[in-house]
């Protein structure tokens, strides 16, 4: 039978019992006990402040309605529907079998209608939409995965349905082994289950993507905003074996011209791989090194693996084995398996007093004074020499923690949020020792809600075409499960990528939230000036393009910091009313969004050299590289695999047009949104340093069009209590033809670096009149009439102003 519940209704039978709950109108949870009781409400990923939400309901016969959902439960099956207000479903349990159980584990089962696509769960490799496949979650080492290996690194379990004009999310909270299968046992069902553990779901009601993405972030938390030196160019390599070494690479970085932010410290740093403790050998005066680096305008990033050599007088061994910090096998004994260094012990993050035990650890003063950022890398956990990778599923973990009961949990249940609590860990502890700092750290591994303490890359792929091509579609992925701030090893880690490969990789690298070059010991050297010529040119072009876009790829971060939404994007979140299906790109996910304005559209095959079509959906583009508006752009016809491209009755108008690319070496094909406004700033050799000149505003005329810029100082909390600058631009025209550029009021208490603006106007013709500025002629007006392009000097005023340009000057679009 199915009675009302404040918030929501629940339905018993037997020993079932499930309550459905509006979290928010458009925010479902749903639990199901199997023993008369509803599981423990405890969760690793949902936001308490979130899980504990509520929002009147209206009871209804066999169930309720929300301001956005109805929701009906039949009160013999417990089958359950979720529509909208309308009657559209939204989310429906398939009606012959929507729950299995066998032995503490659970199936359910849901409707895959005909015309949806999926996607999500995060890092997975493979095709962007997640159809037609099965998928493990249990976080794995997974060295040289390929495009079919299942499992990865990473356990997101979450995805999200879209079908033109509609989407809806669904996140399984649960941290056991999952399974996911859409449209395998049979083609209009999917599934989805766990080993043992609660069932405890959420559904997200959209109706578009961008809605069901904020709804995820308002449930697990949106990644907090990185430092900005973090978004230039990073260099890695595993490892570089000295500190001559290292410092030579700093060096040629800087006499090469090649901007970069960071150089990153793998294992051959430490003593014996022993985290904490430098080689002293290799490495005379780390602390000097890393100051050294200071004054060239570089951080420094130190690998911090979590195993801890078994090894007396070491002193996380000692303080570990005195604070009963380590897992326990099934006897009772710590357990020790075997890592980098050899025997070591793996802390019991799920502890809180063992994570504030490691906190304390990076007190060593390496890390404290020199070190910008903590690497968290073999956080699966992976253990060598064992069949799994891993350590036995009876070992005995502690769960002491706010929020849950104490109580022993086997390595079965904490598997998959062992890496996110070791970040976790990281993170809170580097807070505690530089509270005013911005704690970066890198993990591996990861569960639902690691966003909001670490950042995270794909491990190690390979350097192959192949991995190349696979980098998009996976760091869409992580995107789509919160992690706005993911990178891959550009160039690929296994393995040698070729001089092409590498030049390729590090132009569309560029347009990934993390920029990071690294590389397997023993491969060729990833560094970009590696190669001579002409890759030196064309991969420091592509690096500076990066730098010069800094002000937009950071406001695109402060973006996602609050809002959840990523910065790499598929073409559906942009664009979910456009018609066309597959010639969105929705199977390949190779094309994607950077931000709202720009479209990164690299060859679907980056090894071959035929033309290839890219989508631009709905509206008018222009390239970036030129600033000239397309022209004339044909329909889109890629038929991906199974792929149509119109349907009967689709809006001509909605539909993606194409224009036709030839894959060069020297350039990687990006077009800009009409209607966008993207800042951009004079080039720099690293975060470091300011740049001189004026903030560029460049305008790309087209319907609603608008854009902003944030800054703040980079590395603090002050953005928090005001100190931030924010100015959010329009431009529009009149009736009469002149055209309005409404420059923002300044936000926030923080000064940037700029005293003045130069307007880069595309598309724009001579003006025949004055400019003016607040009725004031502007004296600073430029035109080249080659690129069309019409720059304006102006100084930046607080108050913002309005900046208008006689009729015919700027084309009006349509
Ligand atoms: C793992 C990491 C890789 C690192 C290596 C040594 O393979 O994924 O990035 O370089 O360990 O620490």
């Amino acid at each position: 039978m199915v009675a009302p519940v404040p918030g929501g209704a629940e339905w018993r039978r037997g020993r079932f019992v499930m309550r459905v709950v509006a979290l928010r109108d458009d925010v479902l949870r749903v639990r199901i006990g199997r023993s008369r009781a509803l599981p423990e409400d405890a969760s690793w990923a949902v936001l308490p402040e979130a899980r504990l939400h509520s929002v009147p309901v209206t009871p209804e016969p066999g169930g309720f309605s929300t301001k956005a959902v109805r929701v009906r439960i039949d009160a013999f099956t417990g089958t359950l529907r979720v529509t909208d207000l309308q009657g559209r479903p939204i989310v429906e349990d398939a009606a012959d079998a929507p729950f299995s159980e066998n032995d503490g584990a659970f199936t359910l089962t849901k409707a895959l209608p005909e015309g949806m696509h999926i996607f999500g769960l995060g890092e997975k490799a493979g095709a962007l939409d997640r159809r037609g496949r099965s998928f493990v979650m249990w976080n794995t080492d997974a060295y040289r995965y390929q495009e079919s290996t299942e499992p990865l690194y990473k356990d997101i379990p979450f995805f999200i349905g879209f079908e033109r004009g509609h989407a809806y999310g669904l996140f399984l909270d649960n941290t056991f082994r999952t399974r996911f299968e859409f449209g395998v046992r049979h083609p209009e069902q999917l599934s989805f289950g766990a080993d043992g553990g609660a069932i405890d779901y959420y559904i997200m009601a959209g109706p578009t993507p961008k809605d069901v993405q904020r709804a995820y972030a308002w449930l697990t938390g949106p990644p907090p905003l990185p430092p900005l030196w973090s978004f230039g160019y990073q260099q890695s390599r595993f490892s570089y074996m000295s500190q001559a070494e290292a410092l030579a690479v700093a060096h040629r970085m800087r006499a090469e011209r090649m901007p970069c932010d960071v150089i990153w410290f793998d294992i051959d740093v430490l003593q014996n791989h022993r985290a904490f403790v430098v080689n002293e050998t290799a490495y005379p005066d780390f602390p000097g090194l890393v100051e050294e680096l200071g004054r060239l305008g570089f951080r420094a990033i130190v690998i911090t693996d979590l195993h801890v050599e078994r090894l007396a007088g070491y002193a996380p061994w000692e303080t570990g084995v005195a604070g009963n910090h380590f897992v326990h096998d099934a006897n009772g004994g710590i357990y020790i398996g075997k890592v980098w260094p050899g025997d070591c012990a793996f802390p019991d993050f799920t502890r809180k007093a063992t994570r504030d035990w490691w906190g304390t650890l990076l007190r060593h003063e390496v890390l404290v004074d020199h070190v910008a950022g903590i690497w968290n890398d073999m956080n699966e956990p992976s253990v060598f020499g064992t069949p799994t990778r891993t350590m036995p599923l009876d070992n005995v973990h502690r769960i002491e923690e706010p929020g849950f009961a104490t109580r022993n949990a086997s390595h079965r249940e904490i598997h998959n949020v062992f890496g996110m609590q070791n970040a976790r860990a990281t993170h809170d502890g580097m807070l505690a020792l530089r509270p005013d700092r911005r704690p970066y750290v890198m993990s591996r591994a990861t569960y639902a809600g690691g966003q909001r303490t670490s950042v995270v890359w794909t491990g190690d792929n390979s350097g192959t075409w192949n991995h190349l091509r696979m980098s998009t579609p996976m760091l869409l992925g992580l995107g789509l499960g919160g992690f706005a701030f993911a990178g891959c090893d550009l160039g690929g880690f296994a393995g040698s990528s070729p001089p092409d490969l590498l030049t390729r990789w590090l132009q569309l690298g560029m347009f990934n939230p993390i920029a990071r070059g690294h590389a397997d010991k023993g491969s060729r050297h990833r560094e970009p000036y590696f190669d001579g010529e002409p890759h030196g040119t064309i991969r420091r072009a592509a690096i500076d393009e990066r730098y010069r876009l800094l002000p937009y790829i950071y406001t695109l971060a402060e973006e996602a910091s609050r809002s959840g939404l990523p910065m790499m994007r598929p073409l559906f979140m942009e664009f979910p009313d456009a018609a066309g299906g597959y010639a969105l790109d929705l199977e390949g996910g190779n094309q994607f969004m950077w931000g709202s304005a720009l479209l990164v559209a690299p060859a679907p095959y980056p090894e071959e050299v035929d033309r290839y079509q890219v989508i631009l959906p709905l509206g008018d583009w222009y390239d970036y590289w030129t600033g000239a508006r397309i022209v004339n752009p044909e329909p889109a016809t890629l038929t991906g695999g199974s792929g149509t491209t119109a349907q009967a009755g689709d809006d001509p108008e909605l539909m993606p047009h194409g224009i036709d690319r030839t894959p060069r070496l020297d350039l990687l094909p990006v077009f800009v949104r009409a209607g966008s406004i993207i800042a951009r700033q004079p080039l720099v050799q690293s975060t470091s340093e300011t740049p001189q000149g004026p903030l560029e505003l460049a305008i790309y005329p087209g319907p609603d069009c608008h854009g902003s810029v944030y800054l703040d100082d980079g590395v603090s909390f002050g953005y928090r209590h005001g100190e931030y600058f924010r100015a959010g631009h329009r431009c529009s025209h009149a009736v009469d033809g002149s055209f309005t550029v409404r420059l923002g009021r300044h936000e926030g208490s923080f000064r940037p670096w700029w005293s003045h603006l130069e307007l880069a106007i595309h598309d724009a013709d001579a003006p025949k009149s004055p400019v003016t500025l607040d009725g004031a002629d502007v004296p600073d007006v430029r035109y080249d009439a080659v690129t069309r392009v019409l720059r304006i000097g102006i100084a930046d005023r607080p108050a913002g102003g309005s900046l208008v340009l006689p009729p015919h000057a700027v084309r009006q679009a349509g």
